[in-house]
């Protein structure tokens, strides 16, 4: 081995979501200066809200895949910014509906805004943010993004719908739990690298095949999430362990236990399933039985395969600037602990 080719292989030995931000780091400070720049109204209370969580941090990781996905070609303005930056609000208005209706009290480390200022305040300012992205996008002028967009915000919304109407139903299926992840969840992540490459200028093949890698990625990333709900630790995640529990969502982690546990503990947990007052002895003892029924290994698993299935989505783009980026960040997907 020569030298040179030594110190080729060992550039790089950031863990690979620093590589990313790195990577996209002078873009992301636009969509940054964007996101705020968004928020000013002369109603006090919408850049308060909106502010207290944008200023919490979250991981910017969806922004962050549509910036990369643009430089993997060549963006010839900015409109890979105003569609990070319109993918991070259409975020941002879906964690704060999604807490109302989830009733959690905790969002990245901090009160979710409805413990602070309420729940009509969290609807409605995040349908604030919702109404300025969808204005980013029209600003951005491509009817085709727009359209990729504001399709993913319908889906979003139909399979928090779907989840809800599902709740406590103990007859939910698998297949029926991956129907509502990938539009819950998935779906903006395939949007956000699909209107990416469009803004770089991908080729049709390029598009679909970057838009495939969201989908799959987002999907692993939502398993991994329902893991983290019991499995993770509330510290790291920055929300309350065993929300979904309370809330009686039919995650992979229970319909796996319901199906496989020892009968004694698939009672105990039909009998906690969507109980409010579930206290920490009794999420714990279910996070237990998830573990030593296989549920959570079951799960993670299952995120592996879709990580897998991200990673071949991307291998004909090999080789294009920043693929060997995006192709690592579907492990941290699985591996990731917040
Ligand atoms: C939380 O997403 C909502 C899910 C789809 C699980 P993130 O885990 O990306 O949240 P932030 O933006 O980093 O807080
Ligand atoms: C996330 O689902 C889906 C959204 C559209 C926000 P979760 O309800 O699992 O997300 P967290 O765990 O509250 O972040
Ligand atoms: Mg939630
Ligand atoms: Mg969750």
């Amino acid at each position: 081995m020569t030298t040179i080719e030594a110190t080729a292989e060992q550039v790089n030995t950031q863990p690979v979501v620093e590589q990313l931000i790195a990577h996209t780091s002078s873009e992301m400070e636009a969509v940054n200066e964007l996101l705020l720049s968004r928020i000013t109204s002369h109603v006090e209370m919408v850049p308060e809200i909106a502010n207290y969580l944008i200023s919490a941090g979250g991981k910017r990781l969806r922004p962050m895949l549509t910036i990369a996905a643009a430089m993997m070609f060549e963006p010839k303005n900015s409109q890979h910014i105003s569609y990070a930056a319109a993918v991070e609000f259409m975020h941002t208005a879906t964690l704060l509906h999604d807490d109302v209706v989830d009733e959690s009290d905790k969002r990245r480390g901090r009160f979710a805004p409805r413990k602070i200022w309420g729940n009509a305040a969290s609807v409605l300012v995040g349908d604030f943010l919702l109404g300025q992205a969808f204005m980013m996008m029209v600003e951005a002028g491509d009817l085709g993004a727009l359209h990729v967009l504001s399709r993913s915000a319908a889906i979003i919304a139909e399979g928090e719908v779907f989840q809800l109407s599902k709740a406590n139903d103990l007859n939910t299926n698998v297949d029926e739990y991956f129907e509502v992840i990938k539009a819950k969840t998935a779906a903006l992540f395939e949007a956000a690298t699909e209107v990416g490459a469009m803004a770089g200028g991908a080729n049709d093949a390029q598009r679909e095949a970057l838009k495939a890698y969201g989908a799959e990625l987002g999907i692993a990333f939502q398993l991994v999430d329902d893991a983290l709900d019991y499995g993770g630790l509330s510290g790291t995640i920055g929300k309350n362990i065993g929300d979904d529990l309370r809330e009686g969502k039919m995650t992979l982690p229970i319909l796996h236990a319901l199906k496989h546990a020892p009968e004694q503990d698939a009672q105990f947990i039909r009998e906690h399933l969507g109980k409010v007052d579930a206290d920490e002895a009794i999420v714990s003892r279910v996070a237990q039985i998830l573990q030593t029924c296989g549920a959570l290994k079951a799960t993670i698993d299952r995120a592996l395969d879709h990580a897998a299935r991200a990673k071949s989505a991307l291998e004909p783009l090999a080789g294009l600037n920043g693929a060997d980026i995006l192709i690592e960040i579907a492990d941290y997907c699985v591996e990731r602990a917040s």
